[in-house]
């Protein structure tokens, strides 16, 4: 995704052990939609600049992908700096929600890159603003990359056949990345017909699920380049870039992954390309619309409702791109910047 620095984040908040050592930081990007919503990334950083630089791009996504989710939330961020070696992660995640804790419902946190629902469950013990625990049954809960997958299988049916003419049932799909996401999205995919195209560096994992589904699997190294109908990353950040985007061979590009634009003259690239280029952070809300309902106690239902809207909101980008002939990207941080400055023109009124 594209973050441009329209304001600095609100505050930003260091993490420290009983040692007095800085071990994580949370950033609270914006709260004008309501508290600051995003999950804890625990990841390895050279120096505290560096964690902090990744919290605050990160925090700044979240409150443009939550403003475009319609939800009354901001965004915010934790990153946590994972030692090398052995470390007390009980110990971390307990450090973390005290620190939530003192920022009274400002933030809230779930998992993210690193995360797992037992360590929510530590920061559960600290603090109640935590969500991405244990499902319960009728209400929103549980895995998000259920939703997440559901969120972008149904906008890339959408779109293929709204922008593209193209049922899905014959469609060559190339996914990058066979985690939670996209394992779930496969099995939609094979569901409706598609012919799957499938890479992960987890070659066990990878292989199974080609056996499963009859997809042709190929090497992490290939994806990228392989003709297909759809890319969907469902594996890491910065996949199109000045490297990759040359040899995309495929008429659209949707999927999970977290920031793939590199920097943000990628999306000028794909539309320069004619690759029609699906925003990461509208089509891949479902897991932060289960998160935020399961933190207000909303039921399932609702959550299913909110996913449903999503793949006309990815439409109605692409169509405004398509007008004015800008890179999807740009139209959907200008949507997300101008839903958060209403809000707080209201406020301020
Ligand atoms: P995951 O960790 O379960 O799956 C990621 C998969 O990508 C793993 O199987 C890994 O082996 C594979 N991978 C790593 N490097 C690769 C490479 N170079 N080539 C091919 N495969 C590679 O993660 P998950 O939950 O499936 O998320 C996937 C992406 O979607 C991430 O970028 C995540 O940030 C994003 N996302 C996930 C959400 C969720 O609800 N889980 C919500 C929103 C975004």
């Amino acid at each position: 995704m594209t973050v441009p620095n329209l304001l600095p984040p609100e505050s930003i908040h260091q993490i420290v052990d009983e040692a007095g050592g800085v071990v994580g930081a949370i950033v609270i990007d914006s709260t004008i939609l309501g508290p600051a919503a995003g999950g804890c990334r625990l990841w390895y950083y050279a120096t505290e600049a560096e964690m902090i630089t990744d919290a605050k791009r990160l925090a700044r996504g979240m409150s443009y992908k939550n403003a475009m989710a319609g939800l009354p939330f901001g965004g915010g961020k934790a990153v946590l700096n994972k030692p090398l070696g052995n470390f007390d992660r009980h110990a971390l995640y307990a450090r973390l929600g005290d620190t939530i804790e003192t920022l009274g419902g400002q933030y809230v946190t779930a998992e993210d890159v690193g995360s797992t629902l037992a360590d929510m469950a530590v920061v559960k013990t600290r603090t109640r603003y935590v969500s991405g625990l244990e499902a319960k049954a009728n209400l929103a809960g549980g895995d998000p990359s259920v939703m997440t997958a559901l969120g972008v299988y149904e906008s890339m049916k959408l779109v293929a056949e709204t922008h593209f003419g193209l049922p899905l049932n014959g469609a060559t799909v190339a996914v990058q990345g066979t985690g939670n996401v996209g394992t779930n999205l496969c099995r939609y995919l094979r569901a409706a017909g598609a012919k799957l195209v499938i890479a992960d560096v987890d070659t066990a994992r990878v292989a199974a699920l080609g056996a499963e589904l009859g997809a042709r699997v190929v090497g992490v190294e290939e994806i990228l380049s392989v003709e297909a109908d759809i890319l969907a990353p469902c594996a890491l950040g910065a996949i199109l870039n000045s490297v990759t985007i040359p040899r995309l061979s495929v008429k659209f590009v949707c999927g999970a992954a977290n920031n793939q634009l590199a920097i943000e003259s990628d999306g000028e690239a794909l539309l320069a390309r004619g690759i029609v280029y699906v925003p990461d952070y509208v089509v891949n809300a479902g897991g932060i619309i289960n998160a935020t309902a399961e933190y207000l106690g909303e039921s399932d239902a609702l959550v299913r409702q909110r996913v449903d809207q999503i793949p006309a909101r990815v439409c109605d980008i692409i169509a405004r791109a398509k007008a004015q002939n800008e890179p999807t990207s740009r139209i959907a941080d200008a949507m997300a910047q101008s839903i958060i400055l209403q809000r707080s023109n209201k406020l301020l009124a």
